[in-house]
């Protein structure tokens, strides 16, 4: 049974037989990835109170975690999302970044906290937050879910962070392998025969 190999995790055993027998075994639970997120909105309310947020997601990867930390935010705050392409099928970061969808909204004068599910290599934020600084916002922040310092190859700020990622392929929790797992409601490692077939 695959429950056992995952070390009989509850979140793990729910989804066995489907799947969770690809992964190896479970990073975040669900309790776990709940309990941070509660805190980083916390955090979030003191820093953004009085001031006009605007949380900007990364598509598509970033869609639970948003979704989670924007309703732990006891403040008003405006949403909106831009779509980037990085990775294709692919677990290793082209470098090449390119704006599959746009804000719908100006951000000058605003406040803009760019929510990611995963620092990598970082050129994708780097790419993005050089974007968005032209269009001269009050502050750009950045919050990452995951943050994979071993394989940075660009330097980025990151000012939130979830936590601190091992060098490992991850999946679940909006973070696909060739556009699957991101419904998984906790973080494991693939199986690398996965990946590798
Ligand atoms: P970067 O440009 O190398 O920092 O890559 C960031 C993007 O690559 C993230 O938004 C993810 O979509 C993807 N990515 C990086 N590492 C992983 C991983 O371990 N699992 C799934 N996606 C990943
Ligand atoms: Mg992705």
């Amino acid at each position: 049974m695959a429950a056992k190999k995952l070390n009989h995790h509850p979140a793990a055993e729910m989804w066995a037989g489907g799947l969770s027998d690809d992964i190896d075994h479970v990073l975040w639970s669900q309790k776990q990835l709940a309990a941070r997120i509660e805190e980083l909105g916390q955090v979030l309310t003191e820093h953004y109170r009085d001031r006009d947020v605007l949380v900007v997601g990364i598509l598509c990867g970033s869609f639970p975690f948003i979704a989670d930390l924007v309703r732990e935010m006891n403040i008003p705050v405006a949403i909106d999302f831009m779509a980037v392409s990085s990775y294709g099928d692919r677990t290793t970061s082209s470098g090449v970044v390119r704006i599959l969808k746009d804000l719908g909204t100006p951000i000058a004068n605003r406040h803009v906290l760019l929510v990611e599910d995963i620092v990598d290599s970082g050129r994708t934020l780097r790419y993005l937050v050089d974007n968005l600084k032209t269009r001269h916002p009050a502050s750009l922040e950045i919050c990452t879910l995951l943050d994979k310092r071993e394989a940075r190859v660009v330097d980025i700020e990151t000012r939130y962070i979830g936590f601190t990622c091992p060098d490992e392929f991850v999946v679940g929790y909006g973070l696909d392998y060739a556009g699957k797992y991101r419904n998984l409601p906790y973080i494991g490692v693939l199986k690398p025969e996965i990946y590798r077939t």
